[in-house]
């Protein structure tokens, strides 16, 4: 089932992060380029994202934040617990874009070393940007300010 987050799902949202960020070291990412989302972000994204939870059983498997801009929708995160990804459910969040009515256009970045992440994003019809979208130009600067290698990274967009 799918559903919004709130407050009360903060503690499962915190270990998905903390989970699925394994795969990034497993395949040789550091520290620096992939670090879980902490609770304080967390929270600060519930207040200022639409977050959407995968849930079985009244347990949290995945979840996906966007946020909605004038022209466009943006995947700001998302992840799956490793113990039930490749069944469907980061596709299912992605294809139940909470925004798909209302924008043309959903946008993402994302590293283009990451085949779990970059291979769904183009099996559900994300195209790569070669240039960096006016739209996305702010967000991508914060991320080179944090120090993340943006020669790795891509924007992906998807129209409706
Ligand atoms: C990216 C992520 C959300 C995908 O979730 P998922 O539930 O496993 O996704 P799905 O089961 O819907 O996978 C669909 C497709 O994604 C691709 N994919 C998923 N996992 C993959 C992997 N480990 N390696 C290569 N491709 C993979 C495949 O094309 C797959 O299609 P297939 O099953 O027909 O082969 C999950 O891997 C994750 O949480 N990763 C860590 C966090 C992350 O990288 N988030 C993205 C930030 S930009």
């Amino acid at each position: 089932m799918l559903r919004e987050a709130n407050e009360k799902d903060l503690k499962f949202l915190c270990q998905i992060e903390i989970l699925a960020t394994d795969i990034y070291y497993s395949a040789g990412f550091s520290k620096e380029e992939a670090l879980p989302r902490t609770k304080e972000n967390l929270l600060e994204l519930l207040g200022e994202a639409t977050v959407i939870v995968y849930e079985e059983n009244n347990i949290i498997l995945g979840y996906a934040a966007w946020k909605k801009h004038e022209e466009h929708c943006h995947l700001e995160e998302i992840s799956v617990d490793p113990r039930y990804q490749k069944r469907g459910i980061g596709s299912s969040l992605i294809k139940n874009n909470p925004f798909r009515n209302e924008c043309k256009k959903t946008t993402l970045i994302c590293y283009k070393n990451a085949p779990w992440a970059y291979g769904l994003y183009l099996k559900l019809g994300f195209m790569p940007l070669q240039q960096i979208p006016q739209e996305l130009i702010r967000i991508w600067q914060e991320e080179a300010d944090r120090g993340l290698d943006m020669s790795k990274r891509i924007c992906m967009a998807m129209y409706y």
